[in-house]
């Protein structure tokens, strides 16, 4: 086992980016490395399974900083997401610098490299003060990084933000190199709805060019699916390693067993299993599961139109509704929805949904194109609905549906006669076919790129040897 190197990962407090973060961990540990994973204090408490996994990778270990905010603030986005990170930089950095500094003078294993959140540009800058190793792991698409990159370009040529209102939101957008011809106004990053002075549009844009000050970029994407668009990436930085789809990556290290247990030990909810169950009884590939990551919320209304649109689609659905995150709807509406979906749909506040996805029954996967959604519906060749909302998730879709060619983007629209026509044409519709055979190759390359001699294989194996070496 290495006695030196000792790796800080640092995830952005949010579930899509602490799981495929403690997944890197798992696999680093799994080599033998020491890794420090560092949660806020609010998340800390939450990931409850945190010793079962220090059990089972002995060199893990978990420890948490404040995110210097108060204890009832909502920590979600929509309520408080300029909070969120103004709080970051003003209390949590100083007392990372410190955190930092003393591991170098208390401990007998001092850390050696940080990998930092894609958005938590501020450990970058504080590991390279105190002369340790800064990686940053941005935890989006290649695609939504790259065009990321490009809108201060694109601002300067003339792009009038927000985007939306009278626009036409179908024109494309040209000057991102490798995306003319497909980028439209209507697929910008979710910052690009937003007024050009807002505190979180801006956050996006200085995060991503100031990732360019870490020393080495580890996305969670694979060379056959996003060559063109890391191909202008790749310069921008010292090195580039892709590692994903981590989850699969981690099955191919760990085993079935093993990487399904440590996908519900990242989740910030308890899942519930019960779910599976009713998937046993359905027929096969015939239910849809609909889910919409951890952050986006529904409108009474918006939910009201897909439970319309999914009870006359006619088929069998599982219906991940966020009521416990405090996500606009109520445990009455969810009984409600409940008793009068009857036998047809099964409603939970959580699902295991690596598991649900690779449930025979499951022949359609309804998502907000979150990017480990995205990538998980990949691994297990569902085909998609995409029903983007925020972030990064507006440019996943289209890339689904256009560049990969493995589901349908219903962006912009939210009524239950589209989201009908979307599932009946998904699940049964002349299109499906094609759709299929394009997600069983993706499927297929996915597979083969986390095996061994596969390129996210071996840039595992090249990272774990480059942080070896410092
Ligand atoms: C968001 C962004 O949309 C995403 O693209 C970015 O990279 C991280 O922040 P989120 O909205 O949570 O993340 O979506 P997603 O990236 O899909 O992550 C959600 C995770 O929660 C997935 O790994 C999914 O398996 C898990 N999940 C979701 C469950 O385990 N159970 C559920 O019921 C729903």
């Amino acid at each position: 086992m290495d006695q030196q190197a000792h790796i800080l990962i640092l995830p952005f407090p949010a579930q899509g980016h602490i799981k495929p973060m403690l997944s890197l961990a798992a696999l680093l540990c799994q080599a033998g490395l020491h890794v420090t994973f560092l949660n806020t204090d609010h998340n800390h408490h939450r990931l409850t399974h945190r010793e079962a996994l220090s059990t089972r990778f002995p060199t893990l270990h978990f420890e948490s900083i404040s995110d210097g905010l108060p204890t009832d603030h909502p920590r979600t986005f929509q309520h408080g997401g300029d909070q969120i990170i103004s709080a970051i930089k003003s209390v949590t950095k100083p007392l990372f610098r410190e955190m930092l500094a003393d591991f170098g003078r208390k401990s007998e294993l001092p850390i050696t490299c940080v990998i930092a959140d894609g958005i938590m540009s501020f450990a970058i800058d504080v590991a390279k003060e105190l002369g340790i190793c800064g990686i940053t792991f941005r935890t989006f698409s290649a695609c939504c990084l790259w065009a990321y990159f490009c809108l201060s370009k694109l601002i300067e040529e003339g792009l009038q933000l927000p985007v939306g209102g009278d626009d036409d939101m179908d024109q494309m957008v040209t000057g991102v190199p490798s995306m003319d011809g497909v980028l439209r106004r209507r697929d910008l990053p979710g910052t690009c709805r937003r007024q050009p002075d807002d505190p979180l549009s801006q956050f996006f844009i200085e995060e991503t060019k100031a990732m360019t000050r870490a020393s080495a970029l580890i996305l969670n994407t694979f060379d056959d699916l996003e060559a063109p668009i890391l191909s202008h990436i790749a310069p921008l930085f010292p090195k580039v390693y892709t590692i994903g789809p981590l989850n699969a990556l981690l099955r191919s290290r760990l085993g079935d067993d093993l990487s399904l247990s440590l996908s519900s030990s990242s989740s910030l909810w308890e899942a519930d299993r019960s779910c599976i169950k009713w998937l046993d009884s359905q027929p096969l590939r015939s239910v849809i599961y609909v889910s919409f990551g951890s952050l986006v919320m529904l409108t009474h209304g918006q939910i009201l139109e897909f439970w319309h649109g999914l009870v006359d689609s006619g088929k069998p659905f599982l219906w991940v509704i966020p009521i416990r995150r405090g996500a606009g709807a109520e445990q009455e509406i969810l009984e409600e929805l409940q008793a009068g979906t009857g036998e047809m749909g099964f409603l939970v506040d959580w699902a295991p949904q690596e598991e649900v996805l690779a449930h025979p029954s499951v022949g359609g996967f309804l998502t907000h194109s979150g990017w480990n959604s995205t990538l998980e519906g990949i691994v297990a060749g569902t085909p998609m609905i995409c029903w983007p909302q925020i972030a990064d998730q507006l440019i996943n879709s289209r890339w689904v549906s256009e560049v990969w060619k493995v589901g349908l983007d219903m962006k912009d629209k939210c009524d239950r006669s589209t989201i009908k026509e979307m599932i009946r044409t998904l699940m049964e519709g002349r299109g499906r076919g094609e759709i299929i055979r394009s997600m069983n190759q993706l499927a297929n390359s996915a597979h083969v790129c986390v095996r061994e001699g596969g390129s996210s294989c071996h840039n595992l194996e090249k990272l774990i040897e480059d942080i070896r070496k410092l």
